[in-house]
This record gives structure tokens, sequence and C-alpha cells, in this order.
């Protein structure tokens, strides 16, 4: 395995070797620039790699091999989980992070700059860009034309494929498997990105099965459906939370995405039509699990929070180790 710090055995000191034709040497060593855009993009060999090493930076806490490169960290939204958690991540490995507080008014976009011009200007002083955008295919666009990796953060109500990483890292985790998982997705599905990301995540593994409960204002776009239909993918809708949560091994929470409804009256049809209490706990399987992206605004009562089935915290901190590896593949091409 070549570490970063001991790319080609080279003496050179880290600041040269990662400039000007030494930088582009090295992308050359790595094949394709590579992005993370969309969960169709991975496969199993790359999740199973990927959570190894996810693994080994959860028990190391710290590595210093990205020392002298740079993140740029771009969010036109607001985030809590996943710009801190890449920050963190990046600072981790040794590197360094700069970034603006809500690129949407302290970027120049304010003055009327295009996303490709931003990416353009920012790949010139970073080695990679994370980014949360209110468009979707934002992320597709700044990939198309920059010279760094990028990594989607979010885009509108698209896809945020680091997330469903560290989902399905989180029930690898606790089941030590993903084939046959059965997995209840709830709430806002029409303006999730999360769920859609990880319903192509879990369609790669052998008979799962997914359960789509949402209001009806709320339901999984037909594009997802499709494609599910298309893997043979064992998938449902139900309305009935109570009846679907004793035979899952996972509840998948998520919030109404308020923002996101241009007809306030929707909004409200869907606000609060599903919520988890320890009353409706209580009815699942002791081994189940429950998840949620965060932020949660009602859909899961607090007093959820002590039942040991209840992991969307512990969800929340496998992001930093899975950002890590990320991050560390993506600057040294390191698969092992
Ligand atoms: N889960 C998630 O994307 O959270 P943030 O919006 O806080 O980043």
């Amino acid at each position: 395995m070549q570490r970063a710090g001991q790319r080609g055995g080279s003496q050179l000191c880290g600041t040269v070797a990662r400039n000007g034709p030494f930088r582009q040497f090295r992308r050359e060593l790595m094949g394709t620039v590579r992005h993370i855009i969309e969960s169709q993009q991975f496969d199993r060999e790359y999740l199973s790699t990927l959570f190894e090493r996810a693994h080994a930076f959860s028990e190391q806490g710290k590595s210093r091999e990205l020392a002298g490169f740079t993140m740029a960290s771009l969010f036109y939204e607001p985030s809590t989980r996943t710009r801190f958690s890449f920050e963190a991540a990046m600072y981790r490995l040794g590197g360094n992070v700069i970034t603006t507080e809500n690129a949407r008014e302290f970027s120049s976009l304010a003055k009327g700059e295009s996303l490709e011009d931003t990416i353009r200007i920012i790949s010139g002083y970073v080695d990679l860009i994370v980014m949360r955008h209110n468009e979707i295919g934002a992320a597709k666009r700044a990939a198309e034309i920059s010279p760094v990796p990028i990594i989607n953060g979010g885009d509108g109500a698209g896809q945020h494929p680091t997330q469903a990483l560290l989902d399905l890292y989180t029930l690898f985790r606790k089941f030590n498997r993903l084939d046959g998982l059965r997995v209840a997705m709830v709430g806002d599905l029409r303006y999730g990105r999360t769920v859609r990301s990880l319903a192509y995540l879990l369609s790669k593994y052998d008979n799962v099965e997914l359960i789509f409960v949402a209001p009806p204002v709320c339901q999984m776009h037909e594009d997802i459906k499709d494609f599910l239909s298309g893997k043979s993918v064992n998938w449902r809708e139900e309305s009935d939370l109570d009846a679907v949560l004793p035979h899952i091994d996972s509840v998948y929470m998520t919030r109404i995405q308020k923002e996101r409804f241009h007809d306030q009256q929707e909004f409200k049809q869907a606000n609060n039509a599903y919520r988890l209490t320890r009353e409706n706990v209580s009815k699942m399987a002791q081994e189940a699990i429950i998840l949620h992206p965060l932020p949660r605004v009602g859909e899961i009562d607090p007093a959820v929070d002590n039942d040991h089935r209840a992991m969307y915290f512990e969800q929340a901190r496998n992001g930093l180790w899975i950002r890590m590896a990320l991050i560390q593949q993506l600057l040294t091409g390191d698969r092992n």
C-alpha cells in the first residue's frame, strides 16, 4: 500500500511534490480524476474497501498522511453534519481546509459569478472540493470542468451519496452483512435526497427489501422505483408505519423538507404524518435499529434516544470515518 507521504518513494519535499508537473504526474499514476457525485457509481468491491478503511480510521482516529493537502468546503445550503464532518476529517488526516460561510451570500455568486467559474477558480487553490448546492445536478456540472475531485455533499433534492455511504456503513457495522436486510424508509421520500442515494446503494445487495412509508404528497419518485424494479429489488409502499415496524431490520426516518415545498398546503398535509415514539418503537425487533440522516424536527420523540435501537447519533459519528476514508482514497488513490 502506497501512502501519501511515500508517493513513488520520492525524497522531494511534500510542497514541491504536490504541485505543478508533480501533481499532474500523481494524477496519471492514479488514473483519471475521480469525483463522488451519485450512489450509482460505486461497486461492492469499492464499498467493502471503503468500509475497511473507515473502520481502521475509527480505531486509529487520526493520521498525518495528507499533510500539505487542502480541501475547499463550498456550501450553498445550510449544513451541520456534512460540512463539519468533512472539515474535521480533512484536519484529522493532517490536511487543511478553506471555506466560506454560506456560499450563496459570501461567494462571488452574489455578484453573478457562475458555478463553473467559481469551481475553475477554487480548483486552482485546492486539491479537493466538497460542495453542497440547492440545484439538482450542480455537483455533476462542477465535476465536468474541475481538475480536482468534487464531492457532492447534497444537490437539491437530487442525491447525497456520502450520507448514503455512512448510512450503509452503519448498517454494516450493526449487522455485519448487507444482503437480506429489510429497511423501511419513512417520511419525505419526495424531496429527501438521502433516501434516493441509499436506495441506489442498497440495490447492490442481494435479497434486500425496501418498504416506503410516506404521506401521499411525499411518495418516492418513479425513477427510483423503476430503477429498483429493473434490478429486481423487492420494494413496496405502505401507509401504516406501526404495521411495518415489527418486521424490519431498520427504520430510516427522515424530516419533511419544508424548504423544498412550493405549496405550503402540501407541506401541512405531510408534516407530522409519521413519528417514532417509545410506544411504537417497542414494537420493533430487539436487534432492529433506528436511523435518521438528521436533522430531526419532531419525527423522532427525544424520549426514543435512550432506546438501544436508536443509532442516529452513532450514524452521524460514522460519517467522520467514512469521510476520512473517502478523502484519503480520492487524494492518494489508495484502494487498500
Ligand atoms: N445529514 C445531513 O446532511 O446533515 P446536514 O444537513 O447537517 O449536513
